[in-house]
């Protein structure tokens, strides 16, 4: 897999305008206003401003956040950051660890686990579909730093190869019906988490979790409001994006000694 997000780079206007390069390719990029050969951009130090045609643009590297809102090819519903930073953060995924999810979709949760448990660490992932594992193994040599996944194309239920794992995400229609195999590939104390929009889904869950015996149970929900720029006029925006999913956070727990 290559070194994805090494060679790219964010060229905006600081505006509206925002675009993801690859500064290996060649060709030109249009702007707004005219262009500019990939070439030249080579030539820019990152962090520096440019102009074309008295306009100025500004190069950056492009970071995790930039690849995932707009250089990430999606053909399902992803994870969005709002929700990914606080998942690995109360999954404690920290390098070294090893981590299952289901399904891996176009990967953009994939991606953020692999970057979290870095060189010495694995994730492994399983996607029903075909055409998405394919769709996220392109996402993951565009923009993971480390070749530590593993895709397994084939339904969660069918079962779980990798066992002692740290934690295990669920982005799937019913995932309690999949709990038996997660919680058997799962650590004692070993984190689980489970992203659901609707909250039917929820109560089936909930009522897994109790007849497993897993404690610690959270529901949270995650809403993010953004502000207009202006310090005279500093208000929210009028408009956000007011549901994407609940969380539900639990821990795996042994009973007796065994
Ligand atoms: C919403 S998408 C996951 C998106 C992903 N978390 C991301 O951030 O890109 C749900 C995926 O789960 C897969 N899926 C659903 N049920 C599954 C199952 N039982 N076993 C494996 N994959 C499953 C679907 O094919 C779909 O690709």
């Amino acid at each position: 897999m290559t070194q994805g997000m090494a060679c790219k780079r964010i060229i905006t206007d600081g505006k509206r305008f925002k675009r993801i390069i690859d500064i290996e390719q060649s060709g030109k990029l249009f702007l707004p206003q005219g262009h500019i050969e990939i070439e030249e951009l080579k030539g820019i130090p990152i962090g520096h401003a440019f102009t074309v045609q008295d306009r100025t643009y500004y190069l950056f590297d492009c970071d995790i956040h930039d690849f995932l809102s707009i250089g990430l090819k999606r053909r399902t519903q992803i994870i969005y950051p709002k929700e990914s930073g606080y998942i690995i953060l109360k999954m404690d995924i920290s390098p070294g660890k090893k981590v299952g999810e289901a399904g891996t979709g176009s990967g953009a949760m994939t991606l953020q686990f692999s970057r979290a448990v870095g060189r010495e660490g694995e994730v492994y992932s399983y996607e029903k579909e075909k055409d998405f594992v394919k769709l996220a193994e392109k996402n993951l040599r565009d923009g993971a730093e480390f070749e530590n996944v593993t895709i397994h194309n084939q339904l969660l239920e069918d079962g779980i190869h990798e066992s002692n794992l740290d934690g295990f995400f669920l982005d799937i229609k019913k995932p309690w019906e999949a709990l038996d195999v997660v919680l058997n590939a799962l650590k004692p104390g070993g984190h689980l988490c489970f992203f659901v929009p609707t909250t039917n889904q929820v109560s089936y869950i909930l009522k897994g979790l109790k007849t497993h015996g897993c404690v610690l149970t959270e529901v949270e929900e995650i809403l993010k409001r953004s502000y207009k720029l202006n310090p005279a006029r500093f208000r929210p925006v009028d408009k956000m994006i007011a549901h994407t999913g609940y969380l539900i956070f639990s821990r795996k727990v042994v009973k007796g000694e065994e």
